[in-house]
């Protein structure tokens, strides 16, 4: 973790970084917080040697936490809700649009003292040198929670290539034990991120390293390599998971395990992947092998697929003939799952029937499984491209959202947005858990991808 001690910024949020121990150091007088600013340096150091016994002393209070056992109770919620409260930014009243909450929330994450912080790949190689203590301090839950949980698996693919503290809150985020995840790092990504990206998954034994690394070229096949090399990866590691959901590291989850195994359950087997054929660039297809028997689909390159998809995706010889096809064509992402899903005539379990009809009827076949904001829906933030940077004038739409992830955030850029995210994940897990609310599979069971699945 880097101290930044920079002139111009104010007293307070210095002794702030000495640590959550010193969180309310804020109600002592301006005069005594110069006097104590003399101490900060000493305090810095203090702090760092206390640093270790403060952590042994938090593992200590936490060992009968959320990571141990199968009943796990209130005051252990309560005790890790400690991970996500936010000093003086109010998440709730964010999510509900309270009157002032964002101007307060922006002011904070323009801050020096927000914008400066971050966790290094150091932090990460040093913190899990001691894995049972990482799992602790970082809040991992080590429990599938549920039994429902434990008997509906997810598998996960997350093509990562930067910023190793986004994509490990974001593990975080998405981790169970009974869960199997496989991580892919670009060839061209540092050494450090490799490294401690390595180091991290080394203290899941449920968390793999892509077995191959591939230099991803956008809009080549070599964008579609690293997902099946992690397919066959997941495939081969566990034969209990139920769906696959492939993931960047700049995206975040809006639905809790619970939720999402819930809602899974409800589709009953179809897939949750895009398809558009009216609009699709038809240009990128007028080369298809006369012998390969589909009609071509465009689709975003977020899926949430069964797993006799996947083994479709990796064994089936039609399948292997439309990858040897697209390794010639533009952006084969965006058409390899989306053209398997659309054409039940193959047979795959959970495919979506008769999207010609739906096209007629309507001007986009729904899916749900990305809040994305391209050009023309609403951001609070900047664009890159088209596509919305998500921020924390963004929440309430994310909160309102049926959407499994949201796609895409610059954690750099914005540390409130994705606090407040963690905070909410939390609250609902924790809610779900103890009976105070419950999943509401409606809008899912009757979507129309549920409701026109190839049932086999
Ligand atoms: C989460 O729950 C805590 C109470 O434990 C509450 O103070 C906080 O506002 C909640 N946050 C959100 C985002 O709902
Ligand atoms: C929100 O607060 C501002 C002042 O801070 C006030 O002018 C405005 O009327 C308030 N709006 C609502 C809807 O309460
Ligand atoms: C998800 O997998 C599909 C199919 O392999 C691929 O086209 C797409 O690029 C992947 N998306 C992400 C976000 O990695």
């Amino acid at each position: 973790m880097t101290l930044q001690i920079g002139s111009n910024e104010d007293c307070f949020s210095v002794l702030r970084f000495a640590g959550p121990s010193f969180a309310d150091m804020r109600t002592i007088s301006l005069r005594k917080c110069l006097i104590a600013g003399c101490f900060v340096l000493v305090l810095v150091i203090f702090r760092m040697s206390l640093l270790d016994s403060l952590n042994s002393w938090r593992a200590i209070a936490m060992s009968m936490d959320i990571s141990k056992g199968d009943s796990v109770s209130r005051e252990m919620f309560e005790q890790m809700y400690q991970l996500y409260d936010i000093r003086d930014v109010d998440c709730a009243g964010l999510f509900s649009q309270k009157n002032g909450s964002l101007d307060n929330a922006l002011s904070k994450s323009k801050s020096a003292e927000w914008k400066g912080f971050r966790f290094h790949e150091d932090f990460y190689l040093k913190k899990t040198k001691h894995c049972g203590n990482f799992q602790r301090e970082r809040g991992y839950i080590m429990t599938s929670l549920t039994k429902l949980e434990d008997e509906f698996p997810l598998a996960y693919s997350l093509v990562v290539f930067k910023d190793i503290e986004m994509v490990e809150r974001l593990l975080r985020a998405v981790y169970r034990p009974q869960n199997v995840y496989c991580i892919h790092v670009d060839v061209k990504a540092k050494t450090e991120f490799f490294e401690a990206m390595t180091s991290i998954a080394s203290c899941f034994p449920n968390v793999y390293m892509s077995p191959t690394r591939i230099s991803v070229v956008w809009g080549k096949f070599s964008v579609l390599e690293p997902e099946l090399v992690c397919m066959e990866e997941l495939m081969k590691r566990s034969s209990r998971w139920k769906y696959f959901i492939n993931l960047t590291g700049q995206e975040f989850p809006l639905k809790t395990n619970r939720e999402l195994v819930e809602i899974l359950t409800s589709f009953k087997g179809a897939n949750d992947v895009e398809g558009v054929r009216r609009e699709a660039n038809k240009v990128r297809f007028i080369n298809k092998p006369s012998d390969l028997d589909v009609v071509p689909t465009k689709g975003a390159v977020h899926v949430v697929v069964n797993r006799e998809f996947v083994d479709y995706v990796l064994h089936d010889p039609v399948s292997k003939k439309l990858q040897d096809w697209l390794r010639t064509v533009d952006v084969p992402d965006e058409t390899l799952f989306s053209t398997l899903n659309h054409n039940p005539q193959l047979g795959i379990r959970g495919s979506f029937i008769g999207l010609d009809d739906v096209e007629r009827m309507m001007p986009r076949k729904p899916w749900v499984n990305r809040y994305k904001s391209w050009l023309g829906a609403p951001c609070a933030g900047r664009r890159i491209r088209t596509v919305c940077i998500l921020s924390t004038g963004d929440l309430p739409r994310m909160h309102a959202s049926p959407n499994f992830f949201a796609n895409k955030f610059y954690l750099h850029e914005d540390r409130v947005a994705i606090g407040c995210l963690e905070q909410r994940l939390f609250n609902n897990t924790r809610d779900l858990h103890l009976g105070r609310t419950r999943v509401n599979t409606a809008f899912y069971e009757e979507s129309i991808f549920v409701r026109n699945r190839l049932i086999k």
